[in-house]
């Protein structure tokens, strides 16, 4: 009994789809639900983070045996603010998951990053066990992970870090008494209100610094005025919260009050270098301010006379410029670290920023870079996929969240060269400088920093010589202290005990020397 050529054929037919399905039956089927923002608003809108999603994807070619991946984009034309999503990002998540989501895939939530949005979505990731990552401006609440377990925020800017990093700094220098400047205007991101709130709260009841709080209208130089003058009563620290256009007004005030001399020290905040996001903390604004305004010369005056003219007007424009600079002098600036520029780094933001205008019509000007709240979810799929492969290999379910979660915190990833660090609540610690304007450059350059990975803070180095930086204490060569020496109102008891007596005995001592001297003579 011979088969049949059908029965050959059908045999032949069935083993290999058994072989072909045992292929497919490898690679997992996994969803990315990618939430975004449309436009370019902030920094973790749609034309930022799109083309480092397409790419970080790209680079999970490796994992193709393992994982099927299908990317699910999530958005509205007309959604491009966060007071818009946050609306919409739980209706959409819902609709997607019950009406949309084909087959049972592992699913990956990315986004939204905006923190009332990604709050809602984060409650739903939980009841569906879902891993979600993101990376939002704000984290109040965010990081209560008994309430959000399945989230992990990717975030480089968590106020909890930058609060610390300020801590640390002030009791380096010996500070336990500061006044905190909050400026809400320009706050399109709602960055500077929450932050204000979070390093008042912070300092006082978590590291025991006096601070006082004072909200300031930076274009008003008398209200500024007014308050800089309450802060002189109370402290020698300043730390402004405000838009980096608003800083300069704030300082030249501050100049004007004579609080740049050397006795005061003015902490500012920033997180990236960005003007289209944050302004510019500059003390060279090209004299645009009313202060430093070109006006216009009387042509009908002498030639010489009006030669001499332009000569003070020179001089008195750039004696403003040069008021700036001095009073910028006081000033320091605490920002995220600039990631290390590995070769790999390098390659694939380059490549992002190359792409970008295809992927999504945006062009990054000379010497803009990938920021780093966009950059978050180039790190976060990376990791997201290593988990899930660990997951899969160690005959795991990758679609419980839980112990993902579990897997992928309280480590140190290394990618593209950069230590990503997941704190044991699910939460980026980052690096963080301290900088102060080169008095040669007039350029902000790190003087400070933060590390995360060895958590103490240290002279930053240069990159060139790997010589360590120095602060430069304007007039000084010390950081000037918490308190004047006769108390801010300089009506300190042992100033007034001690100070008189100290004279007469000088002068006791003086008539001694003086007999002393006249005896000697006979
Ligand atoms: C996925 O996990 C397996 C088992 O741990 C490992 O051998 C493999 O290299 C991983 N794949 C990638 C692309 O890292
Ligand atoms: C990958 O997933 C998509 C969507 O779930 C599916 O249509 C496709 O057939 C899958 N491809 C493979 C090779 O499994
Ligand atoms: C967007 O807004 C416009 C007008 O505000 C409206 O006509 C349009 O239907 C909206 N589109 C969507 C997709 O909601
Ligand atoms: C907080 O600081 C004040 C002085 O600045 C000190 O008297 C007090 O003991 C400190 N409290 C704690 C709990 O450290
Ligand atoms: C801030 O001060 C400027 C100049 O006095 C004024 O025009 C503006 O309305 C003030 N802003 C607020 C929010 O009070």
């Amino acid at each position: 009994m011979y088969p049949s050529n059908a029965q050959i054929l059908c045999f032949l037919f069935l083993s290999v789809c058994a072989a072909i399905s045992c292929v497919m039956a490898s690679a997992v089927d996994v969803a990315l639900m990618q939430f975004y923002l449309w436009g370019d608003k902030t920094s973790t809108s749609l034309s930022f983070v799109a083309p480092v999603m397409a790419k970080a994807e790209e680079d999970l070619a490796s994992y193709k045996d393992v994982m099927n991946i299908t990317r699910v984009l999530i958005y509205d034309r007309n959604v491009t603010t966060c007071d818009g999503m946050d609306q919409k990002a739980a209706f959409w998540a819902t609709r997607y998951y019950y009406h949309n989501l084909v087959g049972n895939p592992v699913l990956g939530i990315f986004g939204p990053g905006c923190r009332t949005a990604a709050s809602s979505v984060a409650s739903l990731a939980r009841e569906w066990n879902t891993p979600m990552l993101t990376s939002t401006f704000e984290d109040y609440g965010l990081s209560n992970k008994k309430r959000y377990p399945t989230l992990t925020n990717f975030s480089p800017y968590i106020h909890q870090n930058l609060n610390m990093f300020l801590y640390r700094l002030l009791d380096h220098f010996g500070y336990s008494t500061v006044g905190i400047l909050c400026d809400d205007a320009n706050d399109n991101l709602g960055l500077y209100v929450p932050t204000c709130t979070g390093v008042f709260d912070t300092l006082r009841l978590q590291y025991n610094i006096s601070a006082s709080r004072f909200y300031v209208n930076a274009t008003d130089e008398l209200n500024v005025k007014f308050y800089l003058e309450q802060i002189k009563s109370i402290a020698r620290v300043v730390i402004i919260i405000a838009h980096g256009d608003r800083i300069r007004p704030i300082m030249l005030a501050a100049l004007d009050k004579k609080m740049t001399e050397g006795d005061y020290v003015y902490f500012a905040f920033e997180p990236f270098p960005s003007k289209r996001f944050f302004g510019s903390i500059s003390w060279d604004t090209g004299d645009s301010d009313k202060r430093g305004a070109v006006r216009t010369i009387s042509k009908t005056v002498s030639p010489e006379l009006w030669i001499f003219r332009v000569q003070t007007l020179y001089l008195s424009c750039s004696l403003k410029s040069l008021d700036a600079r001095t009073a910028f002098r006081s000033l320091f600036v605490l920002s995220l670290r600039k990631p290390d520029a590995t070769p790999e780094y390098r390659k694939v933001t380059d490549e992002i920023k190359r792409r970008s205008q295809s992927i999504t019509n945006y062009t990054y000007a000379a010497g803009e870079e990938v920021n780093p709240f966009a950059m978050a979810y180039y790190y976060a799929l990376g990791i997201y996929a290593k988990v899930v492969n660990h997951t899969i290999a160690a005959g795991g379910n990758p679609q419980d969240a839980y112990s993902m979660s579990k897997m992928m915190w309280n480590r140190t990833y290394t990618i593209l060269g950069q230590d990503i660090i997941i704190s044991a609540n699910g939460d980026r610690e980052t690096d963080w400088t301290l900088n102060q304007i080169d008095v040669e450059t007039g350029m902000f350059l790190p003087v400070m920093e933060y590390s995360a990975r060895r958590k103490i803070v240290e002279p930053s180095r240069d990159p060139v010589d790997n010589s360590t930086r120095q602060i430069v204490w304007y007039n000084r060569d010390s950081p000037p202290p918490n308190e004047p020496k006769c108390g801010y109102r300089g009506v300190k008891p042992q100033c007034d005990a001690i100070k008189p007596p100290n004279q007469y005995q000088q002068l006791a001592a003086a008539v001694l020397n003086l007999f002393e001297v006249v005896k000697g003579m006979f």
